[in-house]
C-alpha cells in the first residue's frame, strides 16, 4: 500500500526504530524494493533522487507514476520521497508526481542561504502537505563529490537551523559519506545522541551503504530514525548482471540478466531491513 514517508517515520521514531529508505533509478529498483520488504514483513521508503530524475530526461512523472503503483500493489507499506533535491522547479513538481514527501537539499549553500531556500522550501511543501527533509553539514560523496566522512553537524548549529526554517527531519554529517561500495564507515554515535537531544526532529543517515549492520544498529539506538541506501543496491544490481553477461556472452533478451539483477537488489532490501528494523 502506498502510505505518506511522514507516517512511516512518526510511528517508527514513536516505537524507537528506524525507517529504511532506498534510491530508485528503473522500475526494477522499485519493484525489489516491494519484494525485499514484502519478504522481511516491513515498510520502506522508495526515493528518487533528483539525479535519477534527470537519468530520465529531467522527466520525473514516468519513473514516479511506475514507483507509486508498484507501492500501492505491494502488500507491506511503501512511501514515494523525492530525494536530493536542489531544483525549485523539480519542487514544484513534487505534489503533482504523488510525492508525499521531499529531501531539500540546499546544503552546498552558505549557511544563511541554505537556511533561506529551505525556509522557503518548507512553507512551500507545508501548504501542500508535503513533508519535508533538508541537510546541514555537507555529505559528502554527492554525484563525484570527494568523500568527507570527516565531515560534522554542529548540534547546536542544527537546533538554530530547525527552528529556523521548520524542517520535518534532519540529515546530518555523522561520519557516513554518499556511494562508499565498501561498508568501512564508522558513525559518531556520541554526536549523533547529541544532536538527538538537541534536535526535536527526526534525524537521517545519508551514505548509508557503506555503513556496517552493526553501525546502523547502533546509529538507530543513538537516535537515527530514517536510513537512506543508494549504492548497495546498484552494487548487487551491477554485480548480477556482470556475471550473468560473462556466463552468457550471447544473450540478447534483458529480462535474462535484469531478472538476476532486481532479485540481488531485493536480497539487499531484505538484509538491510532485517539487520536494521
Ligand atoms: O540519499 C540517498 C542516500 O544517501 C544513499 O547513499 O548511495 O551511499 O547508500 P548511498
Ligand atoms: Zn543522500
Amino acid at each position: 500500500t502506498l502510505v505518506r514517508t511522514g507516517d512511516l517515520i512518526g510511528e517508527a521514531r514513536a516505537a524507537g526504530r528506524a525507517v529504511l529508505a532506498f534510491n530508485v533509478i528503473t522500475v526494477e529498483h522499485a519493484e525489489a524494493v516491494a519484494a525485499g520488504a514484502e519478504a522481511a514483513g516491513a515498510p520502506a521508503v522508495l526515493q528518487v533522487s533528483e539525479n535519477a530524475v534527470k537519468f530520465h530526461g529531467g522527466r520525473p512523472g514516468p519513473l514516479a507514476a511506475a514507483t507509486a503503483a508498484v507501492a500501492r500493489a505491494a502488500a507491506v507499506p511503501l512511501a514515494l520521497h523525492l530525494d536530493h533535491v536542489e531544483s525549485e522547479e523539480l519542487l514544484r513538481s513534487a505534489a503533482v508526481h504523488g510525492f508525499g514527501s521531499v529531501m531539500f537539499d540546499a546544503s552546498r549553500l552558505p549557511y544563511a542561504d541554505n537556511v533561506k531556500a529551505t525556509a522557503e522550501a518548507v512553507r512551500w511543501g507545508h501548504a501542500r502537505g508535503i513533508w519535508v527533509e533538508a541537510e546541514l553539514g555537507r555529505i559528502g560523496g554527492k554525484a563525484g563529490d570527494a568523500h568527507t566522512p570527516g565531515v560534522r553537524t554542529d548540534p547546536a548549529e542544527a537546533a538554530a537551523y530547525v527552528t529556523d526554517t521548520g524542517v520535518d527531519a534532519l540529515a546530518v554529517a555523522v561520519g557516513s559519506t554518499h556511494a562508499m561500495t565498501e561498508r568501512t564507515a564508522t558513525l559518531d554515535h556520541t554526536l549523533i545522541a547529541a544532536l538527538r537531544t538537541a534536535v526535536p526532529v527526526p534525524l537521517v543517515l545519508h551514505g548509508s551503504s557503506g555503513v556496517p549492520d552493526e553501525e546502523l544498529r547502533r546509529a538507530v539506538q543513538s537516535g537515527i530514525t530514517k536510513i537512506n541506501v543508494g549504492t548497495a543496491l546498484n552494487r548487487a544490481y551491477s554485480a548480477a548482471v556482470r556475471a550473468y553477461l560473462e556466463t552468457h556472452p550471447t544473450v540478447v533478451d534483458p529480462r535474462k540478466y535484469l531478472a538476476p539483477a532486481r532479485r540481488a537488489m531485493a536480497e539487499t532490501v531484505t538484509a538491510y531491513l532485517r539487520a536494521t528494523c
